[in-house]
């Protein structure tokens, strides 16, 4: 189990970089940090391995106050984005290079590195250099490397980024069956909301150092907490319009919906709708937002149409073969809606 306490990192110059962070981790968990590039994750991470020291607050591992302890005295494993294996040792020696620094004796050093090296495939690599090696399999050498040393966690900082798209997704399934295989505690750090989502138990969205939203995949995905989150997740960027109460109605883009309850006139409002979560339709009907079709783009199976109305961009998912054509009017209807008041979810209307 990991606990974050109060934690606070304020680098020398003044960058608030983690903002009172409060987060527990359960055994076992694989557990995503997911943000935009500067939000503080690789950050927080280091802060984890002791890399970093924090201004304030606790980070407590399997109970035991760490903040002070060394990284080699923390019992976790790091991976990096660059997988930092050693180029001029083969890949048996990079594995076992933690195990050496343990003082391990050779024979055992070598006994475990092959047997993690077979776990991971990499059976007839042990003698090659990082030179001669894959993206993918460095890669690989880098975990192997990490569950050599059976520690009590593994910390990832971004370490499929520099894979290209299709081993990128090969590695992902292979990283979520090791994992379970293994049941060791995970914090794997992602700009990549889909990786985030595909791999993790429980994600923490960051924003800025701070913790926005700590939630499964699917409350993430369904109940973003915040308009941030909202417009973080998601493969296709969610519709999120600016809505105007009145004492009786809600109007949006367009349409007149029914008045959610605990709103009223004034209220800085924003209806949200997934793009997957709207239905087409060349007919007119109850709570639609009117438009003309603009923008078909192909998706492969699906087809991401964009619908202009004055003032408002509104787009829909619908599958391949009922596309409308360009130019005709539409209306857009939302089957699963949110509706944000000061940018913070307020109900599912
Ligand atoms: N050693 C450092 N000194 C000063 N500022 C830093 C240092 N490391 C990171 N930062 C700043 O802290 C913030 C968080 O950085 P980082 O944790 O690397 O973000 P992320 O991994 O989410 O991209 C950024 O504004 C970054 O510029
Ligand atoms: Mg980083």
């Amino acid at each position: 189990m990991i606990t974050l306490h109060a934690l606070t990192k304020v680098f020398p110059g003044g960058v608030r970089a983690l903002d009172d962070i409060h987060l527990t981790i359960a055994d076992g968990e694989f557990f995503a940090l997911l943000g935009p590039s500067g939000c503080g994750k690789t950050t927080l991470l280091r802060t984890i391995a002791g890399l970093e020291t924090p201004t304030g607050g606790t980070v407590r591992i399997n109970g035991k106050d760490v903040t002070r302890l060394p990284p080699g005295d923390r019992d976790v494993a790091m991976v990096f984005q660059d997988y930092a294996i050693f180029p001029h040792m083969d890949v048996t020696t990079n594995i076992a290079y933690p195990l050496r620094i343990r003082k391990v004796p050779r024979a055992e050093r070598t006994t475990r590195a092959a047997g993690v090296a077979a776990r991971l495939s990499l059976t007839e690599l042990l003698h090659r250099r990082p030179a001669e090696l894959s993206g993918g399999q460095q890669q690989r050498v880098a975990l192997a490397r990490a569950i050599a040393c059976h520690p009590t966690a593994f910390l990832f900082d971004e370490p499929l980024s520099n894979l290209d798209a299709r081993l990128r997704l090969e590695a992902r399934t292979f990283l979520k069956r090791l994992q379970r295989e293994l049941a060791v505690t995970t914090v794997f750090v992602t700009h990549d909301q889909a990786e985030a989502l595909a791999l993790a138990d429980r994600i923490a969205v960051m924003s800025e150092g701070r913790m926005i939203q700590v939630a499964t995949p699917a409350e993430i995905f369904h109940r973003p907490a915040t308009t941030f989150v909202a417009s973080f997740i998601g493969s296709t960027p969610m519709n999120l319009l600016p809505a105007r109460a009145t004492t009786t109605a809600l109007h949006v883009a367009g349409a007149t919906l029914p008045l959610p309850e605990g709103v009223t006139a004034g209220d800085h409002l924003t209806y949200g709708v997934r793009p997957e979560y709207m239905t087409l339709s060349a007919t007119e009907g109850p709570g639609a937002f009117p438009g003309v079709i603009t923008v078909l783009e192909n998706l492969g199976t699906h087809t991401l149409v964009t619908l202009e109305a004055p003032g408002t961009l509104i787009q829909a998912v619908v599958p391949e073969g009922e596309e409308p054509s360009l130019g005709t009017p539409a209306w857009a209807t939302p089957r699963r809606a949110l509706l944000y008041r000061d940018g913070t979810l307020h109900t599912t209307p």
